[in-house]
């Protein structure tokens, strides 16, 4: 399985990625993640990244993708890109790392989601820092306020959640990444699912269309 999760922040797509990954073994690479791990580490490439995630912006494009190209050397076996490519640059790059390694994608996923309901669900987000798992307050709250239901660690709020930042990041979403959703339709790629439903019927949907289409191209 070799995927990329397409859709405005909020969507769920790292969500439906851990799903994913733990029912089909295919590895979610979050390139969100990536930055916030470097962050707290306090490696270059965090404190480079902090200071544009930490406007809504995107981290820029060389960046992002030698880092991509590192995580594409340990990969064995498939993949969900989650959050990437969010751009034209990064998707061009990402097709000529696919084409040289001789492994084309099986689908683009795009998470359908309006701009209200986006803004609402990543205001009330909640994150276990350790595993990345998200939750939210509103629509899928923990057992515990505040605390993991499987390591039973703190969650946090994230810097970027604010509601200036999060009307930042959805605008930035629409003039930056939304045009690579031309960009893979063109390639015969894209499947679209409606992100607006619950959880595990998004799951259903996404599964169903992903499977129909390998089945289709073998
Ligand atoms: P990143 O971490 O990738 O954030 P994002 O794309 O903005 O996406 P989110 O993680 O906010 O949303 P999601 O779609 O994964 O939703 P989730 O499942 O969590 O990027 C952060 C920053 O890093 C960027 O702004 C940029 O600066 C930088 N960056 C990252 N990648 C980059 C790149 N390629 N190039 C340049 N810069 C880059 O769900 C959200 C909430 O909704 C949760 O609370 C969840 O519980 C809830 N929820 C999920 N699904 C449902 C549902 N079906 N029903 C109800 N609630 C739901």
């Amino acid at each position: 399985m070799r995927l990329i999760f397409l859709g405005p922040p909020g969507a769920g797509k790292g969500t439906q990625a851990q799903i994913l990954q733990e029912r089909f073994g295919a590895k979610q690479i979050s390139t969100g993640d990536i930055l916030r791990e470097n962050r707290n580490k306090g490696t270059d490439l965090g404190m480079l990244a902090k200071s544009y995630m930490d406007k809504g912006a995107l981290v820029p494009d060389e960046v992002i993708i030698k880092m991509i190209e590192a995580e594409l050397e340990k990969l064995h076996g498939g993949f969900i890109m989650d959050g990437f490519p969010r751009t034209t640059a990064q998707a061009e790059a990402f097709d000529a790392s696919l084409r040289a390694a001789n492994t084309p994608l099986d689908a683009v996923v795009l998470f359908n989601a309006d701009r209200e309901t986006l803004f609402t669900r990543l205001t009330a987000r909640w994150t276990n820092p350790r595993t990345g798992r998200s939750y939210n307050s509103v629509t899928n709250p923990p057992r515990v306020a505040g605390i993991d239901d499987e390591d039973g660690g703190p969650l946090v709020q994230r810097e970027d959640d604010k509601p200036e930042t999060v009307t930042k990041r959805l605008d930035v979403y629409e003039r930056q990444t939304a045009p690579l959703i031309d960009y893979y339709r063109k390639s015969g790629k894209l499947l679209e699912i409606n992100a607006l439903a619950a959880v595990e019927d998004v799951t259903r949907e996404l599964v169903s269309k992903v499977e129909a289409a390998e089945k289709a191209a073998s």
